[in-house]
């Protein structure tokens, strides 16, 4: 039947449907009853929002599939009225997905392009599908389900990436590291700790995404254009057709509310933000100056001109598409702000920011995930640079607290210390047992396990703690707690 047109612009408004040429495209327009003038060229390509919602096809054929149930049910359709709209809804659907479908400008946008195609298909019976609903009720539905497909998406995306990071955090549960305040470095810390501690961000993004699943998944159908219809329509029934948990239980709140689309973008641009973050720690610890890590090459791209170089492309263009999505929200929130109840066209423009919150979100997780299980850690660059930077400063402090210093003359010892460290080019474990005792009468021979990397974290040995041991530990929760949530 119709035909792919896949170059729609502002410039072309024809609808060439092979079933009815003869047809001018103004004589399509389901309102042309009230109309004198057709629509102007311009206006209706400015007004059309089918080059973007057409990729809610299948949302729109699933609200429509259930609502001809529902008015089966109620004895509005009768039975056979019902399978024709359900069998041309199959049809259409499979010619949609063979890239055969001939998207019409004039028909403005996905709701009326399917109904039209339906009623070329089947004829009057087409007509019928409309009864009791709007197509504010209908795009209020269509996004809804598209947003609880793709949460459910976005959840196993992160889930991936949460495996990837929990899976490198056992494998370097023991590597060393210097942990930073202000990029100083502070106290050693494992690096299997500091991926879990993204884990963690994660872990609160992925909480965010199921909660607002919960208010994503109620139904609007019903609500009609604002009023609610005056068919005895079974709102139930519908709801349980489509899988929503609830119904929206005020028509004019059911057709306006965006809240849950802009919950979701407010979601993503957290999950991203934290992605943005560690993208930044990422491309340092990739630098040679930091010499942390290694992306794997098909990750990164080089230079044209020079050649030594190995570019982290992929944590740049996610700290990069961050914006992108914050920018989203605040597009969605300005958009809402000055609207009245109930339906307003203003709503149409919901939909470019957050099917572009939605692909930016999928694709930042997917490549992370990706990426994440190809690193390569370079512990000797991490150990040295723990070392260089005198991180066992605060153990030496508490051990002389543990031996009856006040914290504060403690902290004065260790200063002289680590200036004797600096000016003769030593860490605070090469420097002899005599030196450090004149700055404390304190210090004694087991101070050198303090000192170590390794006996600074392993202090550390609580919940929560930076403790290989711990880490061991909380990689066995964190396996338990990604499964709870799926
Ligand atoms: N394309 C419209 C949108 O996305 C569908 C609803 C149109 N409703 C109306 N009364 N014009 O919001």
């Amino acid at each position: 039947m119709h035909k792919m047109d896949q170059q729609i612009t502002m410039s072309d408004t024809t609808h060439s449907s092979q079933n009815s040429p003869q047809k001018t495209p103004q004589a399509e327009k389901p309102w042309n009853g009230r109309f004198t003038e057709p629509t102007d060229t311009f206006v209706e390509a400015f007004t059309a929002s089918v080059t973007f919602d057409q990729r809610m096809y299948r949302q729109d054929i699933a609200g429509s599939v259930a609502h001809a149930k529902m008015l089966a049910h109620i004895g509005v359709l009768s039975i056979d009225e019902k399978e024709q709209i359900i069998d041309g809804l199959a049809q259409i659907k499979t010619t949609i997905e063979a890239g055969e479908f001939n998207w019409s400008i004039t028909l403005e946008d996905v709701h009326m392009n399917i109904e039209a195609a339906l009623t070329d298909l089947i004829g009057i019976t087409g007509k019928k599908l409309h009864t009791g609903r709007s197509r504010n009720d209908q795009v209020a539905t269509d996004i809804r389900l598209y947003l609880r497909d793709e949460i459910d998406l976005i959840i196993t995306e992160l889930k991936r990436l949460q495996n990837a990071l929990v899976d490198l955090a056992e494998q370097e549960a023991g590597t060393i590291m210097p942990g930073f305040t202000h990029l100083q470095t502070a106290q050693p810390v494992t690096f299997g700790h500091h991926m879990l501690a993204w884990f963690e961000n994660l872990e609160r993004d992925c909480s965010r995404f199921i909660d607002c699943r919960k208010r994503v998944n109620i139904m609007p159908l019903g609500a009609a254009a604002l009023a609610g219809t005056t068919y005895p329509i079974d709102r139930a029934f519908t709801a349980q057709e489509l899988g929503f948990e609830g119904i929206c239980e005020n028509s004019l709140d059911a057709v306006s509310d965006r809240d849950f689309a802009i919950e979701l973008t407010a979601d993503a641009a957290l999950l991203m933000t934290h992605l943005s973050r560690f993208s930044e720690e990422l491309v340092l610890w990739a630098s040679a100056q930091f010499n942390f890590i290694e992306l794997s090459d098909s990750f990164c791209t080089g230079s044209s001109i020079m050649p030594q170089k190995k570019n982290p492309d992929v944590p740049e263009l996610v700290r990069g598409k961050t914006g992108r999505v914050n920018g989203h929200l605040i597009s969605l929130l300005t958009l809402m702000k000055g609207q009245p109840l109930a339906y307003n066209k203003d709503n149409q423009e919901d939909k470019e920011p957050l099917f572009d919150t939605v692909d930016t979100l999928k694709g930042s997780l997917k490549v992370y995930a990706d990426m994440m299980q190809h690193v390569t850690v370079n512990k000797e660059s991490m150990r040295e640079a723990a070392i260089r930077g005198f991180s066992t400063a605060t153990d030496l402090a508490d051990y002389l607290v543990r031996a009856g210093v006040p914290f504060r003359d403690a902290h004065e010892v260790v200063g002289k210390a680590v200036r004797l460290g600096i000016d003769s080019k030593r860490d605070l474990a090469e420097i002899s047992l005599q030196e450090l005792q004149q700055f404390s009468d304190k210090i004694q021979a087991d101070v050198f396990d303090v000192l170590t990397l390794e006996g600074s974290v392993s202090a550390r040995n609580h919940l929560g703690g930076t403790a290989p041991e711990q880490v061991r530990a909380a990689v066995i929760r964190a396996r338990d707690r990604i499964k709870k949530t799926s």
